[in-house]
């Protein structure tokens, strides 16, 4: 089989469908005992924002991220994952945010309807990042914020199998290892776009380290543009 072939065998959003609960046990128990980079970024890139923002966390995942956003004062969230389980799972910890159904892809909101559009690790899991980019501008005001963190392409090439070309396949063992996930490999350009830069001004760009991660590549690129 081809990796070609093994890439279009698997299904991104299953390995979350089936392993929602054990996922979120092993992100919960890691981050009691590490700083999560990658929502600091976010955090730091919200903090001027309105708390009145209409605020879209995209791959929510079990909704963790919102007791941030909350703390913060932020009072219009809304969440889409295309994992059920997730969709349940956030709404059952999270009963008075709207979650539903979506994705990069798909964006289940009206043109210009969001101020802000949140990504923490889920923009990584397409396979086509101009579509996902696509959709975040069709969704956001004029002057909306973009606010994505991903895992770092430079990172994944090291440490992930991968493999060169389009067709690149990246396997992350997270959390010490207690949860393996797949998802296309991308390059720096796939999220710098020239779509991007044709829709957004390019406000930040950081790269950081996970807290258990001390090797010379950063783990982590958060990329925080307003649309033009
Ligand atoms: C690593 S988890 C991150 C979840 C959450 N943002 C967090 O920080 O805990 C990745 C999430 O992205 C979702 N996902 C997978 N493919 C996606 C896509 N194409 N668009 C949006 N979300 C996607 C998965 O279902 C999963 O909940």
């Amino acid at each position: 089989m081809s990796i070609f072939q093994q890439i279009v065998a698997i299904d991104f959003v299953e390995q979350f469908e089936r392993g929602a609960q054990s996922y979120l046990a092993a992100k919960k128990e890691y981050y009691a005992n590490h700083a999560n980079r990658a929502l600091e970024c976010i955090k730091g890139a919200l903090d001027r924002s309105p708390r009145s923002a209409r605020l879209l966390d995209v791959g929510c995942g079990g909704g963790d991220d919102f007791h941030s956003y909350l703390e913060m004062g932020f009072c219009n969230l809304f969440g889409v994952d295309p994992s059920k389980s997730m969709v349940l799972a956030a709404s059952k910890a999270l009963p008075a945010i709207k979650i539903s159904d979506g994705k990069w892809e798909q964006l289940n909101f009206p043109d210009a309807d969001i101020d802000i559009v949140v990504g923490n690790f889920s923009m990584q899991y397409c396979e086509n990042i101009d579509r996902g980019i696509d959709e975040a501008v069709r969704v956001l005001k004029r002057g909306g914020y973009f606010v994505v963190a991903v895992s770092h392409p430079t990172f994944d090439g090291v440490h992930g199998q991968h493999y060169s070309g389009k067709n690149s396949l990246v396997t992350a063992n997270l959390y010490n290892g207690k949860f393996s996930v797949k998802y296309p490999g991308h390059s720096l350009s796939e999220y710098l776009s020239e779509n991007f830069f044709r829709n957004f001004r390019l406000v930040k760009l950081t790269e950081f380290f996970s807290a258990a991660n001390s090797r010379a590549v950063p783990s982590g690129l958060c990329v925080v543009g307003t649309k033009e």
